[in-house]
C-alpha cells in the first residue's frame, strides 16, 4: 500500500504573477496521518478502480492525474491501481497531488525505474503545481509557483483537525481574485522545537488565498469561525480551499473539535489527525 497523505499549507504567501500566469510562491508544507491509499500491481494493462468516501466524484477515465502519471514516467507499461479515495476531492489539500505523487513513487518501484526523487519531482511538476511536494511527504519550504521544494527537519507533532463544506472553489479563480498579497520574502524558518514554536511562527504568517476564497465561497468563514470556537490554537484554509485546519494542544482536544463540528455541521467533512515526524517513514 501506498499512502498518500493530505498536504497541509501551514501558510501560503502570495508573490507577484510570473511571465507564465502563475504566481510565485513561499509556503510551508505539512503532510498528515489522514489520506488516501493506492496499490499497484503488475498487469498488461493500465487500469484503475476507485473506491471510498470520495470515490464517486472522480473519473477513471485519462484525464485522472494518477493515469497521466503513469503515462509521463518514461518506459510507461501495464499496472493494476487501486485508489481508496479518502480525501474531499479538489479541495486544497493536495488530494490529486499526492494521488499524483504517489503513483510515480509506486511505479517508479513496480517496474524498477530507479527514479531518484529530484526526478521525480521534475516529472511531477510538468503534472501540477504541487506534485513536486508530494513526493516525499516530509515537511518542505515551498517556493517559484509550488516546484521549487527545500525539505525541512521534521516538524512537532501536531494534533490537527481538517474541515471541508463540500464547496468546490477552483484555484485558477481564487488567484483570479486575490487583491491583498504578502510577498516571497521571507527567510528559511528555523528548526522548530516545540510545538508552541511553531504555533507562534504561524501567528505572523497567513493564507492569502483565504479572503478571495471565502468571497467566492463565504462558507470558508463560517468553517474557520467554527475551528476557532472549538478552542484551536489556530484555524486557517489551506492551499486554495475549500478545505480549512485547526491546530489543536493534543489528540483529545482535536478529537474532541472534529466530533462537534460534525454533530452541528453533518454535511461538512471533518477528520481529527495529526502533523508528526513518525508518520513519514
Ligand atoms: O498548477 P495547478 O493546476 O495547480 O494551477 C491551477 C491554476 O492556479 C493555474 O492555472 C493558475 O491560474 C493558478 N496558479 C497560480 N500560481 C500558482 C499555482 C497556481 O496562479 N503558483
Amino acid at each position: 500500500m501506498v499512502r498518500a497523505p493530505a498536504k497541509i499549507n501551514l501558510f501560503l504567501h502570495v508573490g507577484d504573477k510570473r511571465a507564465d500566469g502563475f504566481h510565485a510562491l513561499q509556503s510551508l508544507v505539512a503532510f498528515t496521518a489522514a489520506g488516501d491509499e493506492l496499490s499497484f500491481a503488475a498487469d498488461d494493462t493500465l487500469t484503475l478502480a476507485i473506491d471510498g468516501p470520495f470515490g464517486a466524484g472522480l473519473s477513471a477515465g485519462r484525464d485522472n492525474l494518477i493515469i497521466r502519471a503513469a503515462k509521463a514516467l518514461p518506459g510507461t507499461a501495464g499496472a493494476k491501481i487501486a485508489l481508496t479515495k479518502n480525501l474531499p476531492v479538489a479541495s486544497g489539500i493536495g488530494g490529486g497531488s499526492a494521488d499524483c505523487a504517489a503513483t510515480l513513487r509506486g511505479l517508479n518501484a513496480l517496474w524498477g525505474l530507479k527514479l531518484a526523487t529530484p526526478a521525480l519531482q521534475e516529472i511531477g511538476a510538468g503534472l501540477g503545481s504541487d506534485v513536486p511536494v508530494c513526493i516525499t511527504c516530509r515537511p518542505q519550504w515551498m517556493e517559484g509557483r509550488g516546484e521549487i521544494v527545500t525539505e525541512l527537519p521534521a516538524l512537532p507533532d501536531l494534533a490537527m483537525v481538517l474541515v471541508n463544506p463540500g464547496v468546490g472553489v477552483p484555484t485558477g479563480k481564487v488567484f483570479g481574485a486575490l487583491k491583498e498579497r504578502r510577498g516571497v520574502g521571507l527567510p528559511l524558518p528555523p528548526p522548530f522545537a516545540a510545538a508552541s514554536d511553531l504555533v507562534a511562527y504561524l501567528k505572523d504568517t497567513a493564507n492569502d488565498l483565504e479572503a478571495p476564497a471565502r468571497v467566492i465561497a463565504p462558507v470558508i468563514g463560517d468553517v474557520l469561525d467554527f475551528i476557532a470556537a472549538q478552542g484551536a490554537l489556530l484555524a486557517r484554509m489551506s492551499g486554495s480551499g475549500a478545505t480549512c485546519f485547526g491546530l489543536f494542544q493534543n489528540g483529545t482536544e482535536a478529537e474532541r473539535a472534529a466530533a462537534a463540528i460534525r454533530a452541528a455541521h453533518p454535511r461538512w467533512w471533518s477528520v481529527a489527525t495529526r502533523i508528526s515526524a513518525a508518520i513519514y517513514d
